[in-house]
């Protein structure tokens, strides 16, 4: 095994008073220390000698985040030191820029580069964030022929396993005899039936926290079908799910004194002569009529059912992930998730801890005027607007009809998907805003 390589993070002034012994080959290399960019650094007997890193003015997480898959499958070393705070993140934007999603392919992993962490760095972290975020990539790459509502649950039982949770699934008709007919309802047109997973973890005297994923493993808009064009990302419906199960597994890696409960409901939105109709009215958890007037806006649907359980035991915290609605994308792009918050101090430090995190998010309103917009003419309340603008803030505002006012409660709205690759984050299924809900978990408590 070839000795460690040492990596300098450098700008054009340190080439010239540090590397400039190398002067030649980095001329005809071109290399400028221009952030982004690497310089691989030979000596006398054609070795690498060093690696040259360009230096951004600000590190951040996604400083080394191209290098792991960039540079030789060899073992590197940060050689200059850095604050643990930022020897952390830069040491996790490698680690995360080391995932590659080659389980259908064969012979495809190609060797990454590893770097050491340095002593300073916090190493349990490095780890725990990493796997947590592999978790979610795979779970929402894998198609859906090996992602249904039973591989949710599998992985929920593979969770409670290895922390020693408590698991309980209620599936099929016994939704119905336990009072989850929006869950049933959606779910039902599927051979796989509907279930709601239901983890729970953690000392009965810490704060409690529950977590809520949309788990809908593929989303055809059931009778009021897709697009081609529109059904064809959908294996990224369970999107919420996955970042949840990472979300729990992180704090549970890292023990973080919570009392964790987490419930996804897992179903497939399918077409079939027991599918949901439009203008079907069903009954909620929380007891008020539901009128379908679209079966495509079926997250907000499962969701109602598992927040209105979720507030009935009064938790701290209640937070919910969701590939809700193509008009938060439209608000906000592809890589910023939304977030609507009932409380403005836990939202402030929600845009706070995403910015220090380099995992942001953006806030929209639950802008109470257009609770207006969901009124049905038959039932309590209908699942979609009759208007066609600002669809994120009315799918968040009757998700708000199914939280009790005074628990406080973060709804993220988020793509799941990275449509392009950037440093450390591979095009695919991606975590977006994972590490800054653990962040404000972890300081809530504190
Ligand atoms: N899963 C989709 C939302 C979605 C689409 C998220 C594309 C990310 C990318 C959701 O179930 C849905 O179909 N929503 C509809 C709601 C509409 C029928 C009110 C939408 O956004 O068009
Ligand atoms: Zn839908
Ligand atoms: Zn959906």
């Amino acid at each position: 095994m070839s000795q460690a390589i040492p990596i300098f993070l450098v700008n054009a002034e340190d080439i010239r008073a540090y590397h400039g012994e190398n002067q030649k080959w980095l001329d005809v290399s071109g290399f400028k220390g221009q952030a982004g960019t690497f310089c691989v650094v030979p000596d006398a007997q054609g070795s690498i000698a060093k690696i040259l890193v360009g230096k951004p003015e600000t590190l951040d997480t996604w400083t080394l985040g191209s290098l792991a898959q960039s540079l030789p499958a060899q073992t590197y070393y940060l050689a200059d030191s850095f604050s643990a705070e930022t020897a952390t993140q830069l040491c996790l934007g490698w680690r995360l820029g080391q995932y590659q999603f080659t389980k259908y392919k064969q012979n495809a992993q190609q060797a990454a580069a590893e770097l050491q962490l340095p002593e300073n760095a916090d190493q349990d972290y490095v780890r725990a964030a990493a796997e947590a975020t592999f978790l979610v990539r795979d779970l929402v790459n894998t198609p859906v022929n090996d992602m249904r509502p039973a591989q949710l649950e599998d992985c929920a039982h593979i969770l409670a396993e290895t922390y020693e949770a408590k698991l309980m699934v209620i599936k099929g008709e016994d939704l119905l005899k336990q009072n989850y007919p929006l869950i049933h309802a959606v779910g039902r047109a599927n051979d796989q039936v509907p279930r709601l997973i239901d983890l729970r973890w953690g000392e009965a005297s810490s704060p409690k926290i529950t977590l809520v994923g949309k788990g809908v493993c593929f989303d055809t808009g059931g009778l009021n079908i897709k697009s081609a064009a529109s059904m064809k990302m959908m294996k990224k419906d369970m999107g919420g799910a996955a970042e949840i199960f990472g979300l729990a597994k992180l704090i549970m890696q890292m023990k973080v004194p919570v009392q964790l409960r987490v419930l996804v409901p897992a179903v497939e939105n399918s077409i079939s002569d027991n599918a949901m109709r439009p203008l079907d009215v069903m009954p909620s958890r929380r007891g008020i009529t539901v009128e379908v007037g679209n079966t495509d806006a079926e997250g907000r649907l499962i969701l109602a059912d598992a927040l209105w359980e979720a507030c009935s035991e009064s938790p701290d915290l209640v937070i919910d992930c969701a590939t809700l609605t193509g008009a938060a994308r439209v608000a906000l792009g592809t890589e910023l998730p939304a977030f609507f918050c009932n409380q403005a101090d836990v939202a402030s430090l929600l845009l706070k801890i995403g910015q220090q995190t380099d995992d942001p998010f953006w806030q929209l309103p639950l802008h109470q005027p257009y609770r207006a917009l969901l009124e049905s003419k038959v039932a309590d309340i209908s699942n979609i607007s009759n208007g066609s603008y600002g669809g994120a803030i009315t799918a968040a505002l009757f998700l708000q009809e199914f939280v009790t006012p005074t628990t406080p409660w973060i709804h993220v709205d988020l793509m799941a998907w990275n449509l392009r690759s950037l440093p450390g984050r591979p095009e695919g299924g991606e975590a977006m805003g994972m590490r800054s809900l653990f962040e404000l978990i972890r300081q809530w408590v504190k």
